[in-house]
């Protein structure tokens, strides 16, 4: 430890003269007289950026004040962490210009050497002259670096001189000159065995011996061979004694000089440093003769009275065998410092007290008197830094103050669990790295990081919890000595910031699409489809897809894990139910519900006659088998089924499927059922479980949409399935007597007047036997519109008009190849006849047109397709009819037929 300080304090630098001179000032340079001590304090400013070189001046030449020769010469040079040099000098060091022994002036030069100009270095000198006339005989300074004492080397005073009881009565005899440097013969040092050196040999082994106008100084390093140690009141001295032979031609003269100073006798506490000082110094005083006259303590070499004791917290007790200073730790004539002890932080206590104590000795005039200039520091005292966390969670930054520590540490980088960061870089990075100093010197560092940066780890123990955690190396150094040190941090705050998994769902025309976002805590849920839970074979099924943060599955409308939920024509409404559960806590975290509408047909009606109905098993009928679904007829079963439907296929004629002729169009229904199988109420259930109606509107030509919207259902309500269809009709005209026909292309058809033209009108695909194509009405006109005038009746209510000179004739249609079902056939023929106005013709063209309607052959008394031809044969037919067509069918939508354009043959 006092190695370090060592180094901290005293930076030397050897000397390079530079000769060129610049403007001295003084300003921070300040000599003080401190008695038989100048103190010369040098302000940092003059040290920063460089190398501080003191020279001392001996009257003509400047001598570097250099570590080896400065305790030597009486010099001691101390250097605060701040830079603040402090110089002190005795009186009589090796270069002050004494004279008399009463004005002592010093002169130094300060170099600073920096590095920026090493050509030109900053020069400036310094001298003052102290008056110190108080002599005691003796006078003693202990410093830590030397040992110093200078006695009087001339008789007192012939007043004071004689004096009865003075034995050495040869001191009034001596002339000066016999006691000055040059005359000594030789020097006998007490260790504690005699040993008797010459005065060059004591030079050699590094004694200053000096005599002075009026006095022999002695100084000497603390460590020097002849120098013993012994045990006063407790506290270890240094002992120098030394006896000085004066010698002249017929006498030698003796002079006695001897030191004590004291390397013991501090105790610390935490906040107390006590100075144990002897109060009489054995080696040096005449046992139990003495008397001290007085004792004071001072700082750093200036004496302190009562009040500035008092006002510093420094104390000073006097007992019958040691003088007892007390200090406290931190007071403001000291300084901490930090330290790096083992990678710890530690800081340390430094202040310079000075004991002062005059005592005489009894029955005479002579004065000791006894200074110790006494540096302490504290041994290293550990700090740890505190880690203050004053993280408000809500606002989910970490708050982290780091301290406390001494204005010499400062922060360098901070290691964060990404990596480390210099405290630009932190702060560029938003972390607002910030240092906060207190009145008395000491600071914080303190640093903010949200919970969102990389840096801050997160982690759930438990799902309802997350755990934010923040690791950090804090890099710091401590100057100027740049001792790198660090502590460690870790902080970590848990919120309970539930993870809740959001499901959103979509439908594409045959898939239901669940994607659930689980933030990383997929395998702590447990999913339910439908009514399953969702185990890995499913999984596969339902192509289930995981990642760190969402799982996605795909589930198909048809799936059992699926309920239908209503039926229309053209579609089926589904839902797909999906729970996500923590099965630790038994939690249901969601419950989600997809519902789609997937378009398809769900009962298509063929031209001819085929009827093919998709039974949905909805989610209302839950019994529903529907493999055991039937139609009206219990043996048409279904031609596939699974658990969620069932499919029929079968022809308008079989299956027990209905017919029903209504205006517009005709209508085939059956119905789909299930049996009650179970025993309600005491009795056999006659209400189906299920009853699906499914119904084929066959419409003449339009296509018409029954939409058909399921009402909220009882399971006694029919279910109704309603598919349109298209019934084709045509008419011909048959080039023989219908055998081969006119086509398309054949168009228009030519033939000469009054000569038969044979129609064929034939209700094509239809299968179902039952069915009878009616001839209601058939005209000629004479453009393409149907409903143009002039137009003449051809057929009237399915008879042929009564009116026509060549009336049509019907003919009666038997089976054969071509003809499957003769009622499916109608056929008649007429004259070929051109429209004449006035005897003009207006047009050698006519069109046919007529109105036809699809009966139930079983059913003849409810339709119109029935009625008997009247034969009115007298009855003149005029060329002409009304263009008034039969009001009476004319709403009606019959399937209507046209032929194309027929020409008149010239
Ligand atoms: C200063 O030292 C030099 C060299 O040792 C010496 O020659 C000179 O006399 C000294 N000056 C004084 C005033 O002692
Ligand atoms: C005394 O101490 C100084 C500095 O600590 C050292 O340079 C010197 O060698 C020591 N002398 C003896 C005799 O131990
Ligand atoms: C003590 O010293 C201070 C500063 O030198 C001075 O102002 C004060 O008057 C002195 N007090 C006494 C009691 O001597
Ligand atoms: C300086 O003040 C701060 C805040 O009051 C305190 O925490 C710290 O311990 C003080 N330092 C010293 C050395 O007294
Ligand atoms: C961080 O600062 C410390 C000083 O405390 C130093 O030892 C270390 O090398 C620095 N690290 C980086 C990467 O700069
Ligand atoms: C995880 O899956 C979701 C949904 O498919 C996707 O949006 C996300 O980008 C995926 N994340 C990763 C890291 O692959
Ligand atoms: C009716 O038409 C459908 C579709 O064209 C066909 O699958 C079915 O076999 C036909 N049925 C009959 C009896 O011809």
């Amino acid at each position: 430890m006092a190695q370090i300080l060592q180094r901290v304090l005293w930076l030397f630098m050897v000397a390079v003269m530079i000769s060129a001179q610049r403007t001295f000032k003084t300003t921070g340079l300040r000599p003080q007289c401190l008695g038989n001590v100048i103190r010369l304090t040098i302000d940092k400013s003059f040290t920063i950026g460089g190398h501080l070189e003191v020279d001392a001046f001996n009257g003509s030449h400047y001598y570097p004040i250099t570590p080896s020769m400065a305790p030597t010469c009486g010099y001691r040079k101390t250097i605060d962490p701040w830079g603040n040099v402090k110089l002190f000098a005795s009186v009589l060091s090796c270069h002050t210009q004494n004279q008399d022994d009463e004005d002592f002036n010093m002169k130094v030069r300060v170099t600073i050497n920096s590095e920026q100009k090493a050509d030109k270095a900053d020069m400036h000198e310094v001298s003052r002259t102290c008056k110190y006339n108080q002599w005691a005989s003796r006078e003693i300074l202990c410093d830590r670096d030397f040992m110093e004492v200078s006695v009087n080397r001339l008789p007192p005073p012939a007043d004071q001189a004689v004096h009865p009881e003075m034995e050495e009565d040869q001191w009034a005899a001596i002339p000066e000159t016999v006691t000055s440097k040059k005359s000594i013969w030789r020097m006998v040092f007490f260790t504690p065995r005699e040993k008797s050196l010459l005065l060059t040999e004591a030079q050699n082994l590094g004694y200053f011996v000096a005599s002075t106008p009026t006095r022999l100084v002695i100084r000497s390093r603390p460590n020097t061979t002849e120098i013993y140690t012994e045990n006063v009141a407790g506290i270890s001295m240094n002992v120098l004694r030394v006896t000085t032979y004066f010698k002249d031609l017929w006498s030698v003269t003796m002079l006695d000089s001897a030191a004590a100073c004291p390397t013991s006798g501090l105790t610390f506490t935490e906040k107390t440093i006590t100075w144990y000082v002897p109060r009489h110094i054995h080696p040096l005083l005449t046992p139990n003769t003495c008397e001290t006259l007085e004792v004071y303590m001072g700082i750093d070499g200036e004496q302190l009275n009562e009040s500035q004791l008092l006002s510093k917290g420094y104390s000073m007790s006097v007992t019958d065998s040691l003088i007892i200073i007390e200090l406290p730790v931190g007071g403001p004539d000291g300084y901490y410092k930090s330290c790096v002890s083992q990678s710890q932080y530690h800081i340390l206590y430094s202040i310079e007290a000075m004991v002062v104590i005059v005592w005489k000795e009894a029955g005479s005039d002579l004065l000791t008197k006894y200074k110790v200039l006494y540096p302490i520091t504290t041994p290293l005292m550990p700090r740890p830094p505190h880690v203050i966390a004053n993280t408000v969670p809500e606002e989910r930054v970490f708050d982290v103050v780091l301290g406390t520590f001494h204005q010499d540490v400062i922060l360098m980088n901070i290691t964060f669990s990404t990596g480390v960061l210099t405290v630009v870089e932190a702060n560029a990075r938003g972390f607002n790295v910030q240092e906060f100093r207190f009145p008395n010197g000491s600071k914080t560092f303190s640093l903010r990081v949200p919970f969102s940066d990389p840096v801050v780890l997160k982690s759930s123990p438990k799902r309802e919890l997350t755990t934010y955690t923040l690791s950090l190396i804090f890099g710091l150094v401590v100057l100027p000595e740049q001792s790198p040190f660090s502590h460690p941090a870790v902080l970590d705050v848990t919120l309970q910031d539930v993870v809740f998994p959001v499901v959103t769902g979509t439908c594409d025309d045959e898939n239901y699409y669940i994607t659930v976002a689980h933030e990383g805590h997929g395998n702590d849920f447990k999913y339910i489809v439908g009514k399953r839970e969702l185990t890995a074979d499913l999984a596969s099924d339902y192509s289930v897809r995981v990642n760190a943060t969402h799982m996605t599955m795909r589930v198909s409308f048809l799936s059992s894990d699926a309920v239908f939920t209503f039926v229309i024509p053209t579609a089926a409404g589904g839902r797909l139910d999906f729970k996500v559960n923590d099965p630790v806590n038994k939690w249901s975290l969601t419950d989600f519900s997809l519902a789609c509408t997937f378009p398809m047909p769900l009962t298509e009606c063929q031209p001819n006659g085929t009827m093919t109905a998709l039974a949905l098993k909805v989610e209302s009928a839950p019994n529903v088998i529907p493999s055991q679904l039937t139609l009206i007829d219990k043996s048409c079963k279904p031609v596939f089924s699974n658990d969620r439907f069932a499919s029929f296929s079968f022809t308008v004629n079989t299956c027990g499927t209905a017919r029903t002729f209504l205006d517009d169009f005709m209508i085939y229904q059956n119905q789909i059922t299930m049996p009650n199988q179970g025993v309600k109420n005491g009795k056999t259930g006659s209400q189906p479980e299920y009853r699906l109606t499914i119904s084929c509107y066959y419409v003449n030509d339009d296509i018409k949409m029954i939409p058909f919207v399921p009402k909220a259902r009882g399971i006694d309500e029919d279910l109704t399935q309603i598919g349109t269809g298209e019934m084709r009709i045509r008419m011909r005209i048959a080039r023989d007597f219908y055998n081969t026909f006119y086509s398309e292309e054949n168009y228009p058809v030519v033939e000469y007047l009054r000569r038969p033209l044979y129609f064929e009108v034939e209700l094509m695909d239809s299968t179902d036997p039952e069915l009878e194509l009616f001839v209601e009405s058939c005209w000629a006109t004479l453009t393409n519109d149907r409903q143009s005038t002039p137009r003449w009746d051809l057929i009237v209510d399915g008879c042929p008009n009564q009116d026509d000179r060549y009336m049509a004739t019907i003919h009666p249609v038997t089976a054969d190849d071509r003809v499957q079902f003769p009622s499916h056939f109608k056929r008649f023929d007429m004259k070929m006849f051109s429209f004449v106005q006035d005897n003009v013709v207006l047009r050698d063209q006519i069109y046919v047109h007529c109105d036809a309607a699809i009966c139930d052959r079983n059913r003849q008394s409810d339709g119109f397709c029935y009625r008997p031809c009247s034969s009115h044969p007298d009855n003149q037919p005029s060329n002409f009819k009304s263009s008034q067509s039969n009001a009476k069918f004319s709403p009606r939508s019959r399937g209507q037929l046209s032929s194309g354009r027929i020409l008149v043959s010239k």
